[in-house]
């Protein structure tokens, strides 16, 4: 019986990388939720409904389609958005959108169903808290601010060359507090998580150490 992985942790700690390659390795299925925030930030967007209008979005919920494919695209009612969630301004109107019960219900709802079957690595920011309570390894994975901030703003610079360090730093640490503070589900480490600082580890270095506390605490993923 396989087993469910839950990784939350604060934004640009490298949750979705990490996951994503662990899913490979222990051929997983992973699910980015952070993209399905961003995914109904978008559509609020692009149908100019003021993330303070609750009832306007979640009249467009149910109608409303998030499909990943196998290489990690993410699909919008059909259209793949997988570049455009990643922009700067989706990120902060996520973590707004993040904030409305409606909102979290729906999504976690939709997650749920996605791990109905063992054998996932799921993503986010409540997931050993609310959507999968129950899984058998919880990582918290962190990494200081700066550096978080540092490895963000590498990865943008080449799309936007008009971002400063100071603009992703400054993004990372207002996303950090609403994340953690707002009512509904907020960022917090499981009590039955094991934190993991990211800073000084490289990428491999992470998933390997993930590995050994799978091992740890239930022998083979895949048994
Ligand atoms: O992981 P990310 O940066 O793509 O997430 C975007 C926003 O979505 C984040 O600022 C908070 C929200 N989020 C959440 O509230 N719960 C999750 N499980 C995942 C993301």
């Amino acid at each position: 019986m396989k087993i469910n992985i839950a990784i939350d942790g604060p934004s640009a700690a490298g949750k979705s990388t990490i996951a994503k390659r662990l899913a490979k390795v222990l051929k997983f299925k992973h699910l980015d939720t952070g993209a399905m925030y961003r995914c109904i930030a978008y559509k609020a967007h692009l149908l100019d409904i003021d993330i303070s209008d609750e009832k306007g979005i979640a009249a467009f919920l149910s109608s409303t389609t998030i499909d990943f494919d196998s290489s990690g695209k993410i699909y919008l009612d059909g259209i793949d958005v997988t570049n455009v969630i990643r922009q700067k301004e989706i990120a902060w109107l996520a973590s707004n959108v993040s904030t409305l019960l409606s909102v979290r219900e729906d999504l976690v709802d939709r997650q749920k169903k996605f791990a109905n079957e063992k054998g996932i690595i799921m993503d986010g920011r409540d997931i050993g808290t609310v959507v999968l309570p129950e899984a058998e390894v919880k990582i918290y994975l962190t990494a200081s601010a700066k550096n978080r901030a540092e490895r963000r703003y590498l990865e943008m610079i080449s799309k936007d060359p008009s971002i400063t360090y100071d603009d992703v730093y400054q993004e990372i640490i207002k996303r950090d507090l609403q994340d953690s503070t707002r009512e509904h589900s907020p960022l917090k480490k499981a009590d039955d998580a094991i934190e993991v600082d990211s800073t000084d580890l490289s990428i491999d270095e992470v998933v390997n150490k993930i590995i050994d506390i799978i091992k740890e605490r239930k022998g083979s993923p895949n048994d």
